[in-house]
């Protein structure tokens, strides 16, 4: 596990857009495996400026997105396939038949984790995959648990993630209550995995997933074990680390 301290949120945004643009500009057809909430926002919009400005070409690129809410369609402002549009891939020159996102309309559940393992499969895994932490420790949707999950699956989400969730929706009752998400050893099988992480509020879960034992009741945690993991935090998150 590779550890780059960053200064602050931009820096730490600067610093994961280079992890990523290199994959890009090295293996122009790579499989990046892309992540939503508030931490990756940076890290999308430099690797916007660097699209802007001609130094990345992403037509060949191909992404599967780790999550979406269950019973959110891509048109509601708080699907994460409507996050992914808005944040990164309006603003860039991918195809959009390359991009990947599970089905939150798809009520059944059996089809749908199987079609997306499917689909991760059918891309030959994934190259590079950037991932944020959640508050209790989840990846992706991955929740606090008695063992790793291993693909594709449907999740309910814990009490602590839609309290942290609510501020996006008008109400807690708005939050949906179930996910599908990749599993933890699809995380696992990524060639490279990179986590943003910033800010205060998550130095004690930054310290209990990487400086403490590995457990399914941390998500995050099993990170350590990957062959290469890189975390990218700034100095608040890394405060009580070390
Ligand atoms: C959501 C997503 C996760 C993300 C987490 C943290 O629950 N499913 O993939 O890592 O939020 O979000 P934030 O970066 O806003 O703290």
């Amino acid at each position: 596990m590779e550890i780059i301290r960053a200064r602050d949120y931009d820096h730490m945004s600067r610093q994961a857009a280079n992890i990523l643009s290199a994959q890009v500009i090295l293996h122009p057809d790579s499989v990046l495996g892309l992540a939503t909430g508030s931490t990756p926002i940076g890290t999308y919009r430099q690797l916007i400026k660097w699209y802007e400005k001609g130094d990345l070409d992403f037509r060949r690129v191909r992404t599967v997105n780790l999550d979406e809410y269950v019973g959110l369609g891509a048109e509601h402002e708080q699907s994460y396939a409507h996050f992914m549009r808005v944040n990164f891939f309006d603003h860039i020159n991918i195809d959009v038949k390359n991009t990947n996102i599970p089905n939150g309309m798809n009520m059944d559940e059996e089809e749908e984790c199987a079609r997306y393992n499917g689909v991760i499969r059918g891309l030959g895994g994934v190259d590079l995959q950037l991932l944020g932490l959640g508050p209790n420790g989840h990846i992706g949707f991955n929740e606090p648990a008695d063992s790793f999950t291993k693909g594709t699956h449907k999740v309910a989400l814990a009490e602590a993630t839609i309290r942290a969730n609510k501020r996006f929706f008008e109400s807690e009752a708005d939050v949906p209550r179930f996910a599908y998400t990749m599993g933890i050893l699809d995380i696992m099988q990524a060639e490279r995995v990179v986590m943003v992480v910033s800010g205060e509020a998550k130095a004690e879960i930054v310290k209990e997933a990487f400086f403490g034992p590995v457990t399914p009741r941390v998500p995050a945690s099993i990170l350590q074990l990957h062959k290469n993991f890189t975390l990218v935090a700034d100095e608040a998150a890394l405060s009580k680390s070390y």
